[in-house]
C-alpha cells in the first residue's frame, strides 16, 4: 500500500507504515525470555531438544537461527511480502535462486548487470549445462523476442549498473507470466527496498545484495531474498540449508539494525543525490550525467511511475580521456575510491577498470562502460561538502581555456 502524499520531484507516493514495520516487525520482546527490545546476536549454533526431533523452532544454527528469523520477517514486511531468507552474500542469494534450475534450462539476463552476476551467469553457471542469454530488457519486445520453451529463469537488475537504465518491471511481467514456468527475478539493490517493491509490480522473487543499502553501513556482505509463493519459499528454503551460504548471526544483528533506519537513510541518498546531478549535469568539465531523477534521464517518466524515488547512485562521464578520469579520482578529498555502493559514506568509482573489469571489453563498448565512465555512491554527509569535494576534483582533473562565457573548446584538456 502507498500513502497519499507524494514524495519529491514528481516520485510516487511511499510506502505506507514503512518506517513503523522497519523498527517494529519480528522485533517483539516478547519472543525472548529476556524480553530484551533490542534482538539478542544468538551465537549457538545448536539448540536443545525436549525429546528426539522435538525442538521449538530451532535444532541447527544453518536451517534456522533466531537473530536471522527476525531479520528475515522485518524484510518480508518492507518488502510486501510473504517470506524472506537471508544469505552469506548477494552473490550467494543469486546461486541460490539458480538451484531452482537444472541443465539444459536457460537464464534470460539483463545484459547490463552487476558484473559480478554477469561473470556467475557466464563463466560459472554455464559451466554446469545452464544456457544464459543476456538481453536488453529496457526493450521489453526483446525478451519477449528472446524466450524459447527452455526459458526457465529472467533476472533483471534495475535501475541497472552502472549506466542506470531503467526496466519497465510490469512490463516485463506481463510478458514473462504468459509462460507458466518462468520465474522473474528483480535484482532490487540500488533502489532498496524503501524505493520500489518489484513484487508489487509482478516480479516473482525480489533480491537484494544488502552489503548495499539494506544494511547502509558497509559492514556487512549479505543476500536477501523475498516472495510471497509458498512453493517457491519451501524449495528456496530447502536450498538455503541444502546450500549452506547462511549470514552470521551478528551479519544479521547488524542488517536488522541498518533496517531500522533505511526510510531517513535513502530519503537523504535522494535529496543529496539530486543535488550531485543537477551540479553535474550544468558543469562544463561534465560530458553527460546519468541520473533517473533528473528529467533529462531518458526514463524518468518511467521512473516517477515505477519507484517512490532515486538512491545516490550517480553516473556521469567526464570530458576527456581516461587521464582525466583518473586524476579526479585521485583529488577527490571527501568522496573514497572504492568498490560498493549505498553506505552512508560517499564512494566514487571507475567501473570499466574496477567494478567491471570482469565484463569482456567489447560487452564494456556496446554498454557504454567508457574509460571517462565514473560511478558516485553519493553519502549522507553534509551536501556542501559533498559538492565542493566534486567541484575542486573536476577542476583538478580537466582545465579549460574559455573564448567566451558560453563556449568550451574542449579540445583545450590538459
Ligand atoms: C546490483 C548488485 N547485485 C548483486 C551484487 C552482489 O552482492 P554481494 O557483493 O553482496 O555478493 C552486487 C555487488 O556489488 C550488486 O551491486
Amino acid at each position: 500500500m502507498q500513502k497519499k502524499d507524494t514524495s519529491p520531484h514528481g516520485f510516487l507516493p511511499n510506502f505506507e507504515h514503512f518506517a513503523t514495520q522497519a523498527i517494529h516487525v519480528g522485533q517483539e520482546p516478547e519472543q525472548w525470555n529476556s524480553r530484551a527490545v533490542v534482538p539478542p546476536i544468538s551465537l549457538s549454533t545448536t539448540f536443545k531438544q525436549g525429546a528426539p526431533g522435538q525442538h521449538s523452532g530451532f535444532e541447527y544454527s544453518r536451517s534456522g537461527n533466531p537473530t536471522r528469523n527476525c531479520l528475515e520477517k522485518a524484510v518480508a514486511a518492507l518488502d510486501g511480502a510473504q517470506y524472506s531468507l537471508a544469505f552469506a552474500s548477494g552473490l550467494a542469494a543469486t546461486v541460490t535462486i539458480t538451484h531452482l534450475l537444472k541443465a539444459g534450462d536457460e537464464i534470460i539476463c539483463m545484459d547490463d548487470v552487476y558484473g559480478g552476476t554477469n561473470r556467475y551467469f557466464r563463466q560459472v553457471a554455464s559451466e554446469f549445462g545452464l544456457k544464459i542469454s543476456f538481453v536488453d530488457c529496457s526493450k521489453p519486445k526483446l525478451l519477449e523476442a528472446a524466450i524459447t520453451p527452455e526459458t526457465k529463469l529472467v533476472w533483471l537488475e534495475t535501475p541497472t549498473n552502472p549506466t542506470l537504465k531503467i526496466i519497465d518491471i510490469e512490463a516485463c511481467a506481463h510478458i514473462v507470466h504468459k509462460h507458466r514456468d518462468i520465474i522473474l527475478v528483480v535484482d532490487n539493490t540500488f533502489m532498496s527496498a524503501y524505493f520500489q517493491r518489484p513484487l508489487s509490480l509482478g516480479a516473482d522473487i525480489c533480491m537484494y545484495s544488502a552489503t548495499k543499502y539494506m544494511n547502509g553501513h558497509s559492514d556487512v556482505v549479505m543476500g536477501l531474498v523475498s516472495l510471497n509463493s509458498e512453493n517457491l519459499h519451501n524449495r528456496l528454503r530447502f536450498l538455503q540449508n541444502s546450500l549452506g551460504a547462511v549470514p552470521s548471526p551478528l551479519d544479521c544483528y547488524l542488517c536488522n539494525r541498518g533496517l531500522k533506519t533505511l526510510q531517513i537513510r535513502m530519503e537523504k541518498h535522494f535529496e543529496n543525490g539530486m543535488a550531485v546531478a543537477r551540479f553535474l549535469e550544468t558543469n562544463p568539465r561534465v560530458e553527460k550525467v546519468i541520473f533517473p531523477g533528473l528529467p533529462s534521464h531518458p526514463q524518468h517518466e518511467l521512473a516517477k511511475r515505477q519507484c517512490t524515488g532515486c538512491p545516490g547512485m550517480i553516473t556521469f562521464y567526464i570530458k576527456g580521456t581516461l587521464q582525466h578520469a583518473e586524476t579526479f579520482l585521485k583529488n577527490l578529498k571527501l568522496f573514497t575510491l572504492a568498490e560498493s555502493l549505498g553506505g552512508y559514506e560517499s564512494l566514487a568509482e571507475l567501473p570499466a577498470i574496477m567494478t567491471h573489469a570482469s565484463v569482456p571489453k567489447s560487452d564494456r563498448a556496446t554498454l557504454g562502460i567508457s574509460d571517462t565512465l565514473i560511478r558516485l555512491s553519493v553519502g549522507l554527509e553534509d551536501k556542501k561538502d559533498i559538492l565542493e569535494d566534486l567541484d575542486q576534483a573536476l577542476k583538478a582533473a580537466v582545465s579549460f581555456i574559455y573564448y567566451n562565457d558560453d563556449d568550451v573548446d574542449d579540445d583545450y584538456f590538459l
